[in-house]
């Protein structure tokens, strides 16, 4: 099976490269499934249902989440009647929305979606470690391959999910820092792992947000509203093939693309 994961989608200069580069990638990649992280997606905090909608459309299959999930008031609307977005998992019990998911995709294809969130520089949900454990115990069918986004800031604890899932799952990938890491691999288990995929959107601000925001909450320590930039725009993603017959991975690739059109592989 063939697995697109795209990064970060931030604001309406991410959600624009999200369409634009997706007929692309679908003929060069061939995905099964598609599956994005929507955290950002509406002015860089949370996602609407009209935007979900869209991606959709286009030809997703599947949108996690983030710390950022709950920044759109309108998420309360429909997060419970949305079966293909997934939220961390860690959450406590009895949070709105789901932790994992069964994504169809095309061809019959099938996979489980699961979002979690590490607990270093983020606020201190449930263990996310033991909550793989025990959403993995729970799933019926061993052979769908199992899909992790870890979202997460700390490198450490992530590189730490990847060995716990190590064998047990077809990939491990890191959200949240919208820094694309060069260490993708797939481990000696047969899981594929990334510390990063990146972020999709503005690439001259400062992770998706205008940089002369950000600039003067460093100088001045003072309170200040970020704004999501504009302009041109990058695209980070990964695409991963795993093995019928074992779930398990075969192979990731780093995807890493501008507005200008210089493909770096
Ligand atoms: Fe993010
Ligand atoms: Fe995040």
């Amino acid at each position: 099976m063939n697995i697109l994961f795209i990064g970060d989608i931030v604001g309406a200069v991410g959600r624009n490269a999200l369409k634009q580069q997706l007929p692309s990638l679908k003929t060069k990649y061939r995905p099964d499934i598609i599956l994005v992280n929507g955290e950002n997606a509406a002015h860089g905090r949370g996602i609407t249902r009209q935007i979900a909608r869209e991606f959709f459309e286009w030809g997703v299959h599947g949108i996690s989440m983030g710390n950022h999930t709950w920044d759109q008031k309108e998420i309360f609307d429909f997060i419970d009647d949305e079966p293909r977005m997934v939220r961390p998992a860690n959450y406590p019990p009895g949070t709105p929305g789901r932790g994992w998911t069964t994504i169809k995709g095309l061809n019959g294809k099938e996979l489980v979606l699961i979002n979690l969130m590490g607990r270093a520089f983020l606020p201190p949900l449930d263990d996310p470690f033991q909550k793989a454990d025990d959403i993995l115990k729970s799933l019926p069918d061993r052979k769908r391959p199992v899909f992790v986004d870890f979202h997460a800031e700390a490198t450490s604890e992530k590189i730490a999910m990847g060995w716990h899932l190590d064998g047990r799952v077809a990939a491990v990938v890191g959200t949240h820092t919208h820094v694309q890491s060069h260490d993708e691999r797939v481990l000696p288990g047969g899981t594929a792992y990334v510390t990063d995929v990146g972020m999709t959107g503005p690439m001259n601000g400062i992770l998706g947000m205008e940089k002369e925001s950000v600039l003067q909450k460093f100088k001045t320590s003072l309170p200040v509203r970020f704004v999501v930039d504009e302009g041109k725009w990058h695209f980070h993603g990964v695409a991963v093939e795993t093995d019928d017959a074992t779930g398990l991975a075969k192979s990731i690739k780093l995807i890493r693309l501008n507005e200008d059109q210089f493909i770096m592989e």
